[in-house]
């Protein structure tokens, strides 16, 4: 009968070695036992950048790269998109199951409550130059939120955990709509408690002189949006958050390490390079010889590709339908047609078939932004928005976990041996 177990002979000393198989994998310490003498600290899994390595055990995001499959908690996304708010999805991926309607609404008054930054916040912000990285303010405002809450470093308490995901939920729309204010040099507009989450960040970037026309379909776009981007397993910026909460630092400083992972353009900042990518090209008769210097290694084809989807990205799917809706109301932006080409061809190229390269949630996503308003260098801060309640449950998970530990990997050292210091005066 077959056994969940795997044999290996190591060759070095021909000693045979039968390790358990749990859940499709092998723990790697179970190799530190494959010694050549007692000298040896044992074999090590060597993986850079963790192609094939699981770091947890986790309950939270579902992923099937190959088909194109999504969940959050179990529920498919196509379905979370469609009927979902933002914050129950939220609450969904904290506490592991969708809201009663008296929990979702104790959650969304809870939020309502703590939308609200004190007014040095303001003051530092003031202090940023007038040309600062939305995502480079952002990520110091909200390791720096850490100071005015010293409760927060308490993890171990579960009421405090509570409050502090509270704050950081009410909170990063607040910093990030002021964010937007100081890139435009216009003054910071307060949030209003009488608006619903999506309504009020909407506001506080948009408002002029008292005045804002909401716009219903603009609204839930970007909460669809904000949904699909929620939670995505272990990515850079959530393992990230989770290997700086793991020293049990405070959640602001560890979703901070997030913000900045996020910041990059492999990862979050791929909508704003996609943007910066398609104005560059220009016209859609360019297409085809960008796509032949891609081709060449002369750069890459931003929005395409992703570690874990060898398919087409579900969320990708669901941007485009939004798109659809937000340029009925906002009239088409003229950058569309040469996405829409670039995936055509690239779809159709032999070079991105053979590496099952397809567009990520970034190709389309920074097209809706800027018609809704949003410039290109804000782009991550929208995807920072959605992603935070992603990041607030895997920390969360990591803490309870009692397999965790602080997060440190091993390395093959291959510097130097040992050798003497050599006194300034003696260097060449
Ligand atoms: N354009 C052209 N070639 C590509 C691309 C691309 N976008 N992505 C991967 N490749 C090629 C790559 O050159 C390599 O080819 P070869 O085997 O000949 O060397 C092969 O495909 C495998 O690439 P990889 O770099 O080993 O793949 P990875 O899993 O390490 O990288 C990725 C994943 C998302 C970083 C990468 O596909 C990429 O840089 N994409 C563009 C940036 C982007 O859109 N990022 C957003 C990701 S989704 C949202 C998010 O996570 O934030």
């Amino acid at each position: 009968m077959a056994e969940d177990t795997l044999t290996i002979t190591d060759n070095r000393t021909g000693q045979e070695y039968t390790l358990p198989i749990t859940d499709g994998t092998i723990r790697a310490t179970d190799l530190q036992q494959l010694r050549i003498d007692d000298g040896d600290s044992g074999l090590m899994a060597y993986d850079p950048a963790y192609l094939n390595t699981a770091s947890c055990r986790s309950a939270i995001t579902y992923i099937d790269g190959d088909a194109g499959i999504l969940r959050y908690r179990g529920y498919p996304i196509e379905q979370l998109a469609e009927d979902a708010t933002f914050l129950e999805t939220a609450f969904l991926l904290l506490e592991g199951e969708l809201p009663t309607a008296e929990q979702l609404h104790r959650w969304e008054e809870d939020v309502r409550y703590h939308t609200y930054v004190h007014t040095n916040v303001q003051k530092f912000l003031e202090g940023f130059r007038y040309d600062a990285h939305p995502m480079g303010m952002l990520l110091g405002a909200v390791g720096a939120l850490s100071t005015f809450y010293p409760d927060a470093k308490d993890i171990g308490d579960p009421d405090g955990r509570y409050l502090q995901r509270v704050r950081l939920m009410a909170k990063l729309p607040t910093i990030a709509a002021y964010v937007f204010r100081h890139s435009h040099g216009l003054p910071y507009v307060l949030p209003r408690n009488d608006l619903d989450y999506i309504g009020n960040f909407v506001n506080m970037t948009f408002e002029i002189g008292g005045r804002h026309e909401p716009s219903p379909v603009l609204q839930r776009s970007l909460e669809i949006l904000l949904v699909l981007h929620a939670d995505h397993e272990q990515n850079c910026s959530t393992s990230a958050v989770r290997g700086v909460g793991s020293s049990h630092v405070d959640p602001f400083s560890a979703v901070s390490a997030g913000i900045a992972a996020l910041y990059g353009p492999l990862h979050g900042g791929a909508n704003e390079a996609v943007l910066r990518m398609l104005d560059q090209i220009g016209t859609k008769a360019n297409v085809p010889g960008f796509i032949e210097e891609v081709k060449a290694g002369k750069g890459r084809l931003m929005g395409f590709g992703h570690r874990v989807y060898k398919s087409y990205d579900p969320r990708a799917k669901l941007i485009k339908r939004v798109a659809d809706d937000v340029f009925e109301q906002t009239g088409l932006n003229p950058k569309l047609e040469i996405a829409l080409e670039l995936e055509r061809i690239a779809l159709e190229d032999e070079y991105f078939v053979s590496r099952r390269l397809y567009p990520n949630v970034d190709f389309y996503s920074g097209l809706i932004y800027q018609a809704m308003g949003y410039p290109t260098d804000y782009f991550t801060v929208l995807f920072a928005l959605g992603r935070l309640p992603g990041w607030i449950a895997q920390w969360e998970e990591m803490l309870g976990d009692p397999e965790q530990k602080i997060s440190r990997p091993r390395q093959v050292y291959v510097g130097e041996g040992e050798r003497p210091y050599v006194p300034r005066a003696d260097r060449g």
